[in-house]
């Protein structure tokens, strides 16, 4: 930054080196500063130098919510959100879709760059061949009561990981971190399905390693007696696709989590257990339950539009609907939209709820309340509906969207290890609280 009325106009900031900049006008004091602009974004330590005198602190930047803050630079997630374009490392969501496996995208996040088929192979391999757990897992998961929500049981496991592999800590061997992100992406189905299958009061079923990555969780979830468990390849293809749609989304507040932990250097387990931490809640992955209790709450089409009314009186949102970022139809929303009829025929299924979604969807895109505020559907809005076919529990469905997001976790983690920026996350206060208050004896007050 150019303090320009102290005779500091060396240029840094101006035009004359190139660099786009911004002049801000101090009206406290009148003074006149060159903020340099690099990729669309001033560096908030910029303002601190903004001063009334030498004693003031410096002008800081308030921003709830991180709405309009850039914490990170980063290669791994693009989304147009004015545009509804989301790519991986470049690749569009939708190409992913069509032509690749979620295993394959995991590796593309983590290691920025689509695999050669020996890497592929060999990554596959690897996943396949940790997807078991240590049994003292099983004695973590058989405390946790009978109606103990998965997504707790899964937070609780993937942290206690952690104890497990202590060597994980050493985040600065490249083996480790490589070995934490293969333990991660192939022990969560088990730690979900472990989780899931408690909440019924049934036993747990072992990894299958002639299964593919969704096959095995298929099996994991849903085998009974029989010797071998097929999954359905309509369904196991299905839940690949919603496996890739929900692997990354950039700095969300899951992925924040992550780095926000992450950056005080702790262990990588302990870092991925922030972002399911994060995803738990109903404005996050949780969207994905609140979704179907609001569809079974609406209950009938004939319903929608009292409901839609009592949204646009602030009593309640449209879950499954707005996004942070997406200003226009969000690009996985779209693309879920088009497997819940194959996941129904394949399941057999009749879904009364999706008349009624298609039809909120409908009836809310064609009010001015969710148009003028550029409100459109979410990834979560039609996911819960195809979990529901498959015979998932409504509570269980926040962890089907960890499982995938775990590589997106992973992939932002590594990352920010390699920032050469990095600092610990350490945000600022407005302190709003009394100063200089005298303390009063017990007796006194
Ligand atoms: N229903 C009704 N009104 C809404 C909704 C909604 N779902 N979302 C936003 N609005 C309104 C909001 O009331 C505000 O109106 P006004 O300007 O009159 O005050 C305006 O739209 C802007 O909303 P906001 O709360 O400032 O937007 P945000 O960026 O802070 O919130 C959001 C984003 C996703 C939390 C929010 O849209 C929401 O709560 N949606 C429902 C929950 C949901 O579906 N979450 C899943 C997100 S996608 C999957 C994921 O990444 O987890």
């Amino acid at each position: 930054m150019t303090d320009k009325s102290q005779g500091m106009e060396d240029g840094r900031a101006s035009t004359a080196t190139g660099t786009e900049s911004l002049t801000v006008t101090d009206n406290r004091t009148g003074k006149n500063y060159d903020i340099e602009i690099n990729d669309g974004t001033v560096r908030a330590m910029d303002f601190r130098g903004i001063k009334v005198d030498e004693e003031d602190f410096g002008l800081m930047t308030y921003d709830p919510g991180y709405s309009n803050t850039a914490s990170c630079r980063s290669a791994v997630t693009y989304i147009d959100g004015e545009k509804g374009i989301l790519e991986h490392r470049g690749i569009p969501i939708e190409q992913l879709c069509e032509q690749s496996t979620y295993l394959e995208v995991a590796y593309l996040l983590i290691y920025g760059h689509l695999p050669t088929e020996d890497e592929y192979n060999q990554w596959v391999y690897e996943i396949t061949h940790h997807t078991y757990v240590h049994e003292n897992i099983k004695n973590f998961m058989n405390g946790f009561r009978h109606d103990a929500n998965p997504m707790g049981m899964l937070l609780a496991s993937v942290g206690a990981l952690s104890t497990f592999y202590p060597e994980a800590s050493d985040i600065r061997d490249e083996q480790q971190r490589h070995i934490s992100a293969v333990r991660l992406i192939a022990k969560m189905p088990t730690l979900a399905a472990f989780a899931y299958r408690h909440s019924l009061g049934l036993p747990y079923v072992y990894p299958d390693n002639d299964l593919s990555y969704t096959g095995n969780f298929l099996s994991m979830l849903f085998k009974m007696a029989e010797p071998k468990y097929e999954p359905d390849p309509r369904l196991e293809k299905a839940l690949d696709i919603l496996f890739i749609l929900h692997a990354d989304h950039e700095q969300n507040c899951s992925a924040a989590a992550v780095r926000v932990v992450g950056s005080s250097l702790t262990d990588p387990f302990t870092a991925i257990a922030a972002g399911v931490a994060g995803l738990y809640g109903p404005l996050h992955g949780g969207a994905n339950v609140a979704v179907l209790r609001m569809l079974n709450r609406i209950g009938s089409t004939d319903n929608i539009v009292d409901f839609l009314e009592g949204v646009k009186q602030g009593d309640e949102r449209l879950m499954g609907f707005g996004h942070r970022v997406y200003k226009n139809y969000d690009p996985r929303a779209r693309i879920i939209r088009h497997h819940v009829d194959e996941v129904l025929e394949a399941t057999n299924k009749e879904s009364p709820l999706l008349d009624i979604a298609v039809e909120l969807e409908k009836r809310a895109l064609d009010d001015d309340y969710f148009t003028s505020r550029k409100l459109y559907p979410n990834v979560d809005f039609y996911s819960g509906l195809i979990y529901e076919a498959m015979g998932i529990p409504t509570d269980a469905f926040t962890v089907m969207f960890a499982i995938p997001r775990t590589s997106g976790w992973m992939a932002q983690w590594m990352e920010m290890l390699h920032d050469e920026e990095l600092k610990i996350a350490r945000p600022r206060q407005i302190y709003t609280g009394p100063r200089d208050v005298d303390y009063v004896p017990i007796d006194e007050r």
